[in-house]
């Protein structure tokens, strides 16, 4: 049975007490609010914590809310509190600064809020008892790796402080494993696009087919950043999938951590597929239904010619594989711009 949608401060007791419960920290976000409904469709219960300043209260419908800035020096105990009184017996870490050119202006603010976030969730885990913990890493760790397929072998190289916090991060579960009874797995999202229900759409204009449908609803011409890279038709190459697939390899992974054997940390999600930039603003002409011209503008720095990841650890290791294709990604995206007007 599902519970209904509440919300509580974080001082008193999540509902829950006496069943599997997964506590999902950023769960009110773009993909955590995925994962949460994925989640509650197996029937498991979930409980949600989130301070609410990217995150939707309408998102988590079906979970229940719990109000905490994870980042207060008095978080790790009040994130044991929930995890105790809810009886959680996962954790998934979404809640983190995302935006790299922020973090190039801001360095402090994503060390400090991503690395005490992070720390204070491993901290009351190892207090409550939680041994299983998911954490949202991203390609950022690699940097501009001069490789046809990224593979998770290759030494990390951030070239921003976003990507380094979330390798430093990684770090971080490593030794709360070492510590305590804990067993984590990391997993470094590529280009993450698309909606699984059009009203849990990515409501920041941030990446690549966002920024193309803003343009195009402003009357504006999109701008492809540099076409002269070393690729079939200029334009970067990266790897896009689907949100629904990739809250599918949260569930992958937490099933991975409940079972017994675990040959692996750290896990790419993608599809083990490119496109540039020019077939996926194409994709969205063809969604659209029209032609879309773009102009050329310079390269901008920090971009590879290409970042595709390999799939084969987390195939062979979780059996997840992406089941989605570019123009699905794209048409699930437009289809909730139109829903959100
Ligand atoms: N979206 C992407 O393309 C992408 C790619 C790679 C990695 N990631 C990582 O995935 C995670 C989720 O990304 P998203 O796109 O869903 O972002 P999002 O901003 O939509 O979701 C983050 C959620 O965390 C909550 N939150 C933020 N800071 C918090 C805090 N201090 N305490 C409690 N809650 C807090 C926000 O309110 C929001 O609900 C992030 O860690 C991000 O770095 C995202």
């Amino acid at each position: 049975m599902r519970m209904m949608a509440g919300s509580r401060s974080a001082c008193e007791p999540a509902r829950y007490a006496d069943a599997m419960t997964t506590l999902v920290i950023g769960g009110a976000g773009y993909i955590g609010s995925h994962v949460v409904r994925l989640l509650l469709e197996k029937g498991e219960r979930v409980v949600v914590i989130d301070d609410l300043s990217t995150g939707f209260r309408e998102r988590t419908t079906g979970a229940e809310l719990v109000e905490l800035d994870v980042t207060r020096p008095d978080a790790a105990e009040k994130l044991a509190f929930q995890m105790k009184a809810s009886g959680a017996n996962a954790v998934i870490h979404f809640a983190a600064h995302k935006q790299v050119g922020e973090s190039v202006a801001k360095p402090e603010m994503y060390w400090h809020d991503n690395v005490a976030g992070l720390a204070h969730v491993l901290e009351a885990c190892a207090t409550a008892g939680v041994r299983d913990v998911v954490f949202s890493s991203s390609a950022a760790v690699y940097g501009m790796p001069d490789v046809d397929l990224v593979t998770e072998d290759l030494t990390p190289q951030p070239i921003n402080p976003y990507g380094a916090t979330k390798y430093v991060g990684e770090w971080m579960l490593a030794d709360a494993e070492r510590a305590h009874d804990l067993r984590t797995v990391a997993l470094r999202y590529f280009n993450v696009a698309g909606a699984g229900w059009p009203e849990l759409a990515d409501t920041l204009v941030m990446n690549l087919v966002p920024i193309v449908l803003d343009a195009l609803e402003q009357g504006k011409t999109p701008i492809v950043f540099g076409n002269d890279y070393n690729t079939p038709d200029g334009t970067c190459i990266r790897d896009y999938v689907h949100v629904l697939d990739l809250a599918d390899a949260h569930i992958a992974a937490l099933e991975y951590l409940r079972g017994e054997e675990r040959p692996h940390r750290v896990f790419n999600v993608g599809t083990g597929t490119g496109s540039s930039v020019l077939e996926v603003i194409e994709a969205i002409g063809r969604a659209l239904g029209q032609e879309i011209t773009p102009t050329i503008g310079e390269r901008r720095p920090g971009d590879p010619a290409r970042l595709i990841c390999s799939t084969d650890r987390i195939r062979e290791t979780l059996g997840w594989s992406s089941t989605k294709t570019l123009d699905d990604i794209v048409r699930s995206a437009v289809e909730a711009r139109r829903a959100a007007q």
